[in-house]
C-alpha cells in the first residue's frame, strides 16, 4: 500500500547536516512512501493572538500536514533541545485549540550531529512535545547518527555502507508503523 510523508528539517541553515540526511532518507525510502518535505521557515513567531484568522502562511502549513498519512522529523539538537524554529512550527500546528494537526498522525523521528550523542537528547524532548500532541510515534528502531565528515553527501549519497542500509532499513520500518497505525486509526477516522 502506498502512503505519503510529510518531513520536517528541523535546521533552517543553508548547510545543514540534517537537510543532508533527510535527501538520503528520501533516496532510502521503500516503494510505496511518498516523500514529501513541509517547509516551515517562513511562519512568523506564534501567539494565539493569531487562533481567531491564522495567516494564509499558516493554513498552507496546515493544510499540508492534514495531507499527508504520517509525519518525519529530521532534526538537530540545540542546546539539548529542538530548534526554536521548529517548536514554533509545532505550536502553530497543534492549534487552534481543538484544531490540532497532529492528532493520531503517526510520527518517527531521528537526527545527525557531529557530536557522539547524535541528537538523543533532542529527540527525548521532541518525544514528548509529540506525546502530547497525540501522535503515535515510532519507538523502535531508535535512529541517533553521529554526522562523521563526508558520511552524506549534499545529494544524499551515504558513503558509509551499513549506514546506508540502517538508514533504508530505518524507512522500510517507518513504512510498516504507518500501516499499524492507519489499520488503527484510518485517515479520516
Ligand atoms: C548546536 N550543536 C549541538 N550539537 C549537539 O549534539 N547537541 C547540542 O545540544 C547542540 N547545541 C547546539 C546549539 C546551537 C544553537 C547550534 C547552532 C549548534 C551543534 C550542531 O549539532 C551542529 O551545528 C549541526 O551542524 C546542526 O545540525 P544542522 O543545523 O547542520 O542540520
Amino acid at each position: 500500500s502506498d502512503f505519503t510523508v510529510g518531513y520536517f528539517v528541523g535546521s533552517l541553515a543553508k548547510g545543514s547536516i540534517n537537510r543532508k540526511l533527510a535527501k538520503a532518507l528520501v533516496r532510502l525510502a521503500p516503494a510505496g512512501l511518498e516523500m514529501r518535505e513541509i517547509p516551515f521557515g517562513a511562519l512568523p513567531l506564534y501567539s494565539y493572538d493569531y487562533d481567531s484568522d491564522f495567516p494564509p502562511v499558516a493554513r498552507d502549513f496546515k493544510a499540508a500536514i492534514a495531507d499527508v498519512d504520517a509525519v518525519l522529523f529530521v532534526t538537530p539538537e540545540y542546546n539539548r533541545s529542538i530548534p526554536g524554529a521548529l517548536k514554533n512550527a509545532i505550536d502553530w500546528a497543534s492549534r487552534p485549540y481543538g484544531q490540532n494537526a497532529f492528532t493520531r498522525k503517526p510520527s518517527a523521528i531521528i537526527g545527525t550531529s557531529p557530536g557522539a550523542i547524535g541528537t538523543a537528547v533532542g529527540q527525548q524532548h521532541l518525544k514528548s512535545i509529540l506525546g502530547f500532541c497525540n501522535s503515535p510515534m515510532m519507538n523502535a528502531v531508535e535512529a541517533y547518527i553521529q554526522f562523521t565528515p563526508d558520511l552524506i553527501s549534499d545529494d544524499g549519497q551515504v558513503s558509509v555502507p551499513s549506514t546506508e542500509n540502517f538508514l533504508r532499513n530505518y524507512m522500510g520500518e517507518f513504512r510498516d508503523f504507518i500501516g499499524r497505525v492507519l489499520s488503527v486509526y484510518p485517515r479520516g477516522g
